[in-house]
């Protein structure tokens, strides 16, 4: 009991004198690639090959049934500026301006065009592999991106999720969040409310029934590469953004109603238009 509430500083420092490893070198080294571990991996794979792997990557999607959906325009990006331009203006901003919105188009264009669909296989029995804006270990996708939408064009506040599928908008709730995720944003150190936030969660059990503790690597990995296409996305659109890494997991796992467990919040993203004179 004492332990937990020391700081964890100061926790580090007696562990290192005992010489104990942190949990986070522990689970690095248990998920390090040696020749044995690939061997039981090749092994395993090719079990699961008779139990149900075709069906596993053809079916990398959360839907929530009986949920009203909201339809998307298909994505339309028209790049003003060069690639480099865009790479080197982007920069986190934390002030937006309270009074501007963004279109769904825009919305759209972001959700499609990070981690939508993009592609097919023809897989053995007839089985459909759909292909993503990002790669994936495995094609095995195990992100989702959910909504908290504030100021978007032609969508009531609420939290939503995005159903990949048919690119198309679940609405999970339409009560206002403004309130929450001002105290959330100040939190993180934001200056003003933005005009939605994306939260990528992982559904671990895609990937790492496959990969096992490898597995976790790739969902962070993956993680990450989709927060960047974000940002990228929104930076050529004129729309600045802020990954924010100090949330209450519980919190906002509660918000969308993630067990935290076997589907939890990776990464958040805050969006909207920089006030004026901000970065
Ligand atoms: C995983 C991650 C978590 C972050 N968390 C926060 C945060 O909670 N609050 C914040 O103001 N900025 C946060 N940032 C933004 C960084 O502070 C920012 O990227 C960094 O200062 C470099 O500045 P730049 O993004 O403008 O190039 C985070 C960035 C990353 C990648």
């Amino acid at each position: 009991m004492r332990r937990r509430t020391q700081p964890l500083l100061q926790q580090r420092q007696q562990a290192l004198k005992r010489r104990e490893p942190f949990l986070g070198s522990m689970f690095h080294e248990n998920s390090k690639f040696t020749p044995q571990a690939r061997h039981e991996l090749g092994r395993r794979i090719s079990q699961l090959q008779d139990e149900g792997l075709l069906r596993r990557v053809s079916s990398s999607y959360k839907s929530h049934p009986g949920c009203p959906q909201v339809a998307l325009p298909r994505a339309a990006l028209h790049l003003e500026r060069e690639l480099q331009e865009i790479i080197v203006g982007r920069r986190s901003t934390r002030e937006f301006d309270t009074a501007q919105s963004v279109t769904l188009q825009e919305l759209a264009n972001l959700l499609q065009l990070s981690y939508g669909i993009t592609g097919s296989l023809e897989l053995d029995e007839g089985v459909t592999q759909y292909l993503r804006a990002i790669p994936s270990a495995g094609a095995l996708y195990p992100l989702e991106l959910y909504l908290v939408a504030q100021r978007v064009e032609g969508l009531a506040p609420g939290l939503y999720h995005y159903r990949v599928a048919q690119h198309a908008l679940e609405v999970l709730e339409t009560a206002d969040q403004a309130e929450r995720m001002l105290r959330m944003e100040r939190e993180w150190g934001m200056g003003s409310p933005s005009a939605f936030h994306l939260v990528i969660s992982g559904v671990f059990e895609r990937t790492m029934f496959k990969y096992h503790e490898r597995g976790y690597r790739f969902v962070l990995i993956e993680a990450g590469m989709l927060g960047q296409n974000l940002t990228l996305l929104a930076e050529c659109q004129g729309i600045r953004s802020c990954m924010a890494g100090g949330w209450g997991d519980d919190e906002l796992n509660q918000l969308f109603g993630l067990d935290g467990g076997a589907e939890s919040t990776l990464l958040t993203l805050c969006f909207g238009r920089a006030s004026r004179g901000g970065p």
